[in-house]
């Protein structure tokens, strides 16, 4: 499958912060690549530097093939990029912010008129066409923000934390719209400090912390990588919760106690019958007793567990 981004060993450096740190990338056409990390890993950075706005001081980058630092234009000519704040012209209506940038690109006034329509169509902004942006939502600016992005067509989307700050709603109809344009074939980056984010719209996730990749692979893979299942027990009767706890100890190893729980992290599913006939045993009456998969929250907490900058 061809690259639509390849990045080898990209290092930015900001005075005495280590903004990246040798980071690799690479990003299968008609895919969708999650970057996260919280806040200060160098998500920006890197979208800054894969879109040609910043230089790197390490490593390459090609987008479509084209280097970004040797042929910037080029790259530019084939990428959209929709920054972590909404950047439309709030006194301009819905329909001049993209008839404005069709113009740019030199498209004629009618088809200007097409494109804008057909855009503001498809983002639910229909209604809200001829309002001036300044009175759109948080939600509303973000699709504009989109839809401005798509003016020229992009082959390759860059999506700097799209959806930070929107409410749940807002935020499910632009996870929408993102994914009806993988639909039609655009490659996506998406930065996002949003587990949920990745694992619903990514194909691959990058975790950077720090500035430096900390873990990669598919959403499923992550969580059968770093996170373990969690075993729960809760007896009936609270009095047996330390016989409970022992039990739990001597089968997993280790265990806390929360609550009127006693909870374990355990390698898979295999011991819970081992479980089950050791507190049957001891003659302890369960309540409850579930093998939970780890969720992607706790696989970034655990991967990110240095502390993230605030
Ligand atoms: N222009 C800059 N000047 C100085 N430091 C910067 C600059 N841009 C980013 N940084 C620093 O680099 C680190 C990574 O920042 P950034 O890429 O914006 O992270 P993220 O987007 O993941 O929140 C942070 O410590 C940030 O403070
Ligand atoms: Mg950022």
């Amino acid at each position: 499958m061809t690259s639509a981004i390849q990045a080898e060993g990209l290092a930015k450096q900001f005075g005495e912060t280590k903004a990246l740190t040798s980071v690799d990338l690479q990003v299968p056409a008609g895919t969708v690549l999650g970057l996260l990390g919280p806040n200060g890993a160098g998500k920006t950075t890197a979208v800054r530097i894969l879109t040609t706005l910043l230089r790197p001081d390490a490593g390459r980058a090609l987008v479509m093939g084209h280097d970004v630092a040797k042929d910037p234009e080029r790259v530019r000519e084939i990428i959209g990029l929709t920054g972590q704040y909404a950047a439309v012209d709030e006194h301009l209506t819905g329909t001049e912010n993209l008839i404005f940038l069709a113009r740019l690109l030199g498209f004629t006034r009618a088809r200007s008129r097409a494109v804008a329509a057909d855009l503001l169509e498809r983002f639910g902004l229909a209604d809200a066409a001829d309002r001036s942006a300044k009175t759109y939502s948080g939600g509303m600016r973000r699709r504009l923000d989109l839809a401005a992005c798509l003016v020229a067509e992009p082959q390759v989307i860059f999506l700097d934390e799209p959806t930070t700050g929107l409410d749940p709603n807002a935020r499910d109809q632009l996870w929408e719209i993102i994914r009806d344009q993988v639909r039609r074939g655009s490659t996506v980056l998406l930065t996002t400090q949003y587990l949920e984010e990745a694992d619903q719209l990514a194909d691959d996730i990058v975790v950077i912390d720090h500035g430096s990749v900390v873990a990669q692979g598919t959403p499923q893979t992550l969580k059968r990588e770093f996170g373990r299942p969690t075993l729960e027990v809760r007896p009936v009767h609270h009095e047996q919760l330390d016989r409970v706890a022992d039990v739990v100890a001597d089968v997993a190893g280790e265990r806390t106690v929360e609550g009127r729980a006693v909870k374990t992290r355990v390698h898979d599913a295999t011991v819970l019958p081992a479980v089950v006939r050791r507190l049957d045993e001891a003659g302890i009456e369960v309540a409850e007793l579930s093998v939970r998969e780890p969720s992607l929250d706790e696989v970034f907490k655990q991967l990110t567990v240095t502390g993230a900058e605030v």
